[in-house]
């Protein structure tokens, strides 16, 4: 059974028809993959999957575990189990990334006795314990950022996550580290959405289903060799 369908999701971005009718299935404790060229609408998905304002919903259902999530403001739609990392994590200077996952943690139901033992061994687990007191991404590098939203997703333990670009910018180590995290999680039984370009992360963490988005829609899906296929050829596999 999926944890998250999305059904004939059109949006509008700036006007824009940016998704015409993407039709997409995350199953629980599974990594999926979703590929597309520059521009093709996977971070609008993600976006609207989250309910960013700029990303216009125009038609379509999705359901996180049968509950309507399209009707839900964004933090209720995070509070339903819905994570997203950002492409581009935003800079929010004045706000201690300890104090943030405090309080993210705890609408997520973690006391902050609970929240006093995850935190370092999330900050551990991202090799990221030099960060315990600086500001949410504040002159962070790309890569630094990165291993921040992975650590996010480490303490939150969400159902479902959405990683727009997790292994963009980001050293061969770090890639391997983000990698495991992700295998980790959908272990305990997230179900994952790795959005990326290159395959080189699959490595790591083969993804059971591969969704290719193309001209508004998912115009392609297969196993984990249609990465590997467009890895080598490029987007030809699903014009032609
Ligand atoms: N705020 C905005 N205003 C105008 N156009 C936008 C806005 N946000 C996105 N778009 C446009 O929507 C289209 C889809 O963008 P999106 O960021 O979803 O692509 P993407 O598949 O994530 O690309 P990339 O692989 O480069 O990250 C692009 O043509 C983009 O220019
Ligand atoms: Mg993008």
């Amino acid at each position: 059974m999926p944890i998250l369908t999305v059904k004939d999701l059109h949006v509008r971005v700036a006007g824009r028809p940016v998704l015409q009718g993407v039709d997409l299935e995350l199953e629980p404790g599974q990594v999926h993959a979703l590929m597309g060229p520059n521009g093709s609408g996977k971070s609008t998905l993600a976006l609207a999957l989250a309910g960013h304002p700029t990303y216009e919903v125009v038609r379509g259902q999705v359901l996180l575990d049968g509950q309507d999530l399209l009707s839900l403001p964004p933090h209720e739609r995070a509070r339903a189990g819905l994570f997203l990392a950002f492409q581009y994590p935003p800079e929010v200077e004045g706000v201690k990334l300890r104090e943030f996952l405090r309080l993210a943690c705890s609408v997520r139901g973690k006391g902050f006795c609970e929240f006093q033992k995850a935190f370092p061994q999330a900050l551990a687990r991202l090799n990221m314990e030099e960060f315990r007191d600086r500001e949410l991404n504040l002159g962070f590098s790309g890569g630094e950022k990165k291993r921040a939203e992975l650590m996010q997703l480490y303490l939150l333990r969400p159902r479902v996550a959405l990683l727009d670009e997790p292994d963009s910018g980001v050293d061969v180590d770090a890639l391997r580290l983000i990698a495991e995290v992700i295998a980790e999680m959908a272990q305990a039984g997230t179900a994952v959405l790795v959005i990326t370009h290159y395959p080189r992360i699959f490595r790591y963490v083969p993804p059971a289903r591969v969704f290719v988005l193309w001209q508004g829609k998912i115009a392609e899906q297969g196993g984990p060799e249609l990465a590997w296929k467009i890895g080598e050829h490029g987007f030809e596999v699903v014009r032609r």
